[in-house]
């Protein structure tokens, strides 16, 4: 598996595995965004064998980061891909000079919080009625570089 800045030419596999991953999924130009016009965005790709097989997105504003969208393909869930994107995000976070890491995740989603807990994640207080459906959120937080 390889762990590369994301490129144009894997926007459609991308967009694939957005549209499965999310109730509300990022569209087309929500990437685009985030790939050319976004100073604080970053958005990494694990690829196998140039398949695109998940993606991380987040931003760095000076000394803090946000995951705003992490995904893996889904029949290869489970299988330490989404931990492998963390641990490579949390290196180029670090290198950045960022010292804490926050996101925020739909209380009802079990998976994603048992790896951001098991990747170092403490569950800070709830967001009630924070997305546009009515789900609450979790706000997350972790310290970098200790
Ligand atoms: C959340 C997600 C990215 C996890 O990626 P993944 O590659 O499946 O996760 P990993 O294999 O690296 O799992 C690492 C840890 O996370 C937890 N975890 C992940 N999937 C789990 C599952 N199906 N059941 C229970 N725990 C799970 C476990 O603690 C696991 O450690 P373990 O293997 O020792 O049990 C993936 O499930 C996904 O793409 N979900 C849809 C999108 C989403 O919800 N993104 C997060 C919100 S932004």
């Amino acid at each position: 598996m390889i762990i590369r800045p994301m490129k144009k030419s894997d926007l459609p596999q991308v967009l694939d595995i957005e549209a499965v991953s999310f109730l509300l999924p990022w569209n087309e130009s929500q990437f685009l965004y985030e790939l050319t016009a976004n100073p604080f965005g970053h958005i990494y790709v694990a690829t196998e064998n140039e398949i695109v097989i998940g993606f991380i997105d987040f931003w760095i504003t000076f000394d803090s980061g946000c995951i705003n969208q992490i995904a893996v393909m889904t029949g290869l869930r489970h299988k330490g891909i989404g931990m492998s994107l963390l641990i490579d995000a949390e290196k180029r976070l670090i290198a950045s000079g960022v010292k804490s890491l926050t996101l925020e995740v739909r209380t009802h989603n079990k998976n994603a919080i048992a790896l951001y807990e098991k990747f170092g994640f403490t569950g800070k207080f709830i967001k009630k009625v924070y997305y546009d459906n009515g789900d609450d959120a979790l706000y997350m937080e972790k310290r970098l570089g200790l």
